[in-house]
């Protein structure tokens, strides 16, 4: 059974991931958010809800504590969110990182120039290439909330392809990352619909 931490939980897509994975599988999570007052225990028996900031590293390293999987599902301070998950999963040891970021960081989607609104999913992207983790980032189109569950996917280097992905496709990619140990190590992936 695998733990998976899930930062960010009450982001739209942490909860739409958080869903399919206790749909679906039988991992554990620990979904970490600021005020926790917000979520509901979806299912007491698996999953554990802290209230923590990714930017506070105590509390951060105790939730890492027992995991197998981070899941990071951020916005805001990224590079400074990043550079903490990068210490903390150092200091329990954990190796497995699956960290959402956005298209466009490349300069990878023809036609479009994203310039300094993403500057923090780019430099939070450099933090993490640079680390020795484990890591997968995904590098999504725009959200749509349709049933569609197909995506294809484009490698560092590759011009992005399409512009969109739905919520469920995304997590479902997301859960295989997490629970598929080697799958797409240390890649930098465009997701978009298929
Ligand atoms: N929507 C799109 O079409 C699209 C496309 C590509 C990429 N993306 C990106 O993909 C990522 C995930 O998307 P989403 O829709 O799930 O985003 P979201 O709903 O904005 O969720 C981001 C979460 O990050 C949390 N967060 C921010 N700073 C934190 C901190 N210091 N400590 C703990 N939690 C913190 C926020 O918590 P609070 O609720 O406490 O603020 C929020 O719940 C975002 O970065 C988004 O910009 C989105």
């Amino acid at each position: 059974m695998t733990n998976v931490l899930v930062l960010g939980a009450n982001g739209q897509l942490a909860r739409n991931t958080t869903r399919v994975f206790l749909g679906t599988t039988d991992a554990r999570l620990t979904l970490y958010l600021r005020r926790s007052s917000r979520l509901t225990n979806p299912d007491p028996e698996r999953v554990r809800i802290v209230e923590g900031d990714v930017l506070d590293p105590r509390t951060l390293e105790a939730a890492m504590r027992g995991q197998d999987v981070v899941y990071a599902n951020l916005a805001g301070r990224m590079k400074e969110q990043a550079q903490g998950i990068v210490e903390a999963m150092h200091a329990t040891g954990l190796r497995r990182l699956v960290f959402i970021s956005s298209m466009g960081i490349h300069g990878e989607v023809p036609g479009e120039r994203y310039r300094t609104v993403l500057d923090p999913y780019r430099d939070s992207a450099a933090v993490i290439e640079a680390s020795d983790l484990d890591y997968t980032i995904l590098r999504p189109g725009w959200f749509t909330h349709d049933e569609e569950v197909s995506y294809q996917l484009t490698q560092k280097g590759e011009p992005f392809r399409g512009h969109d992905v739905s919520l469920n496709a995304l997590s479902g990619l997301v859960v295989k990352l997490a629970l598929t140990p080697g799958l797409e190590s240390r890649h930098s992936l465009g997701v978009s619909r298929g």
